[in-house]
């Protein structure tokens, strides 16, 4: 699955901007609050007006402190799939039971240097678990190879049946780095600059997915 990060797009037509991904699995929404990542995005006001004019899924993905309080509003909006970050998490068993009973999918991240095995025991209360190959904050930003020790740690698990999650990495995929992250495991891509920095979206998109099937 490959997943574009409108973080990429122009702001100014974000509608045109999601008609250009047609036919992408899912669109990554980055919600940054200028305290829990060092960037100001955008909010649930706007992602209430992005879910009126596109049918892709809609992946949130919160770079927000007190996740606890603002998360499930996503949910109740109509997004696909909810993801928080850990180290901003105050109690994130009990956000991804309201998650999950608002309907969305619930999403954990990790920060590259946020390490996975503190958290394996909670994992069954998540649908998505996302991987931070760069530090969150800013798109175009060079990935970091070594989070792909996390991504294998999971693909264990998932495939000797001991976790049952979709296994998501985000930053600096594209064409040099997706095949590395498929081969250890990833289930799903976000692409910001690679595919709203190509002439043609939908095009990058679609070489992307070939590229991970490769
Ligand atoms: C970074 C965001 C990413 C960003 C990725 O904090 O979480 O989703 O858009 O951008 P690229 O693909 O350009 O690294
Ligand atoms: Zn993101």
């Amino acid at each position: 699955m490959i997943a574009p990060s409108i973080l990429s797009a122009d702001f100014s037509r974000l509608a045109e901007e999601l008609a250009a991904i047609e036919g992408s699995d899912w669109v990554h929404v980055d919600v940054m609050d200028a305290h829990f990542v060092p960037n100001l995005t955008l909010g649930l006001p706007i992602v209430e007006s992005l879910l009126k004019v596109t049918d892709i899924p809609m992946d949130c993905h919160l770079m927000i402190s007190d996740p606890d309080r603002w998360a499930v509003g996503y949910a109740q909006a109509g997004a696909h799939n909810v993801t928080v970050h850990v180290e901003a998490a105050t109690d994130p068993v009990r956000i991804a039971r309201d998650l999950r009973a608002a309907g969305a999918k619930a999403g954990l991240s990790i920060k590259p240097g946020t390490p996975l095995e503190p958290y394996l025991d909670i994992l069954p209360e998540y649908d998505t678990l996302l991987i931070m190959s760069v530090e969150p904050g800013f798109g175009g930003q060079s990935f970091i190879p070594e989070v792909l020790d996390k991504v294998r740690t999971l693909r264990g698990l998932i495939d000797t049946g001991h976790l049952n999650l979709l296994v998501e990495i985000d930053g600096g995929i594209n064409a040099d780095t997706i095949e590395q992250a498929a081969e250890a495991g990833v289930d799903c891509f976000v692409a910001g600059s690679a595919v709203y920095g190509a002439a043609d979206p939908a095009r990058a998109i679609t070489a992307l997915r070939e590229q991970a099937r490769s």
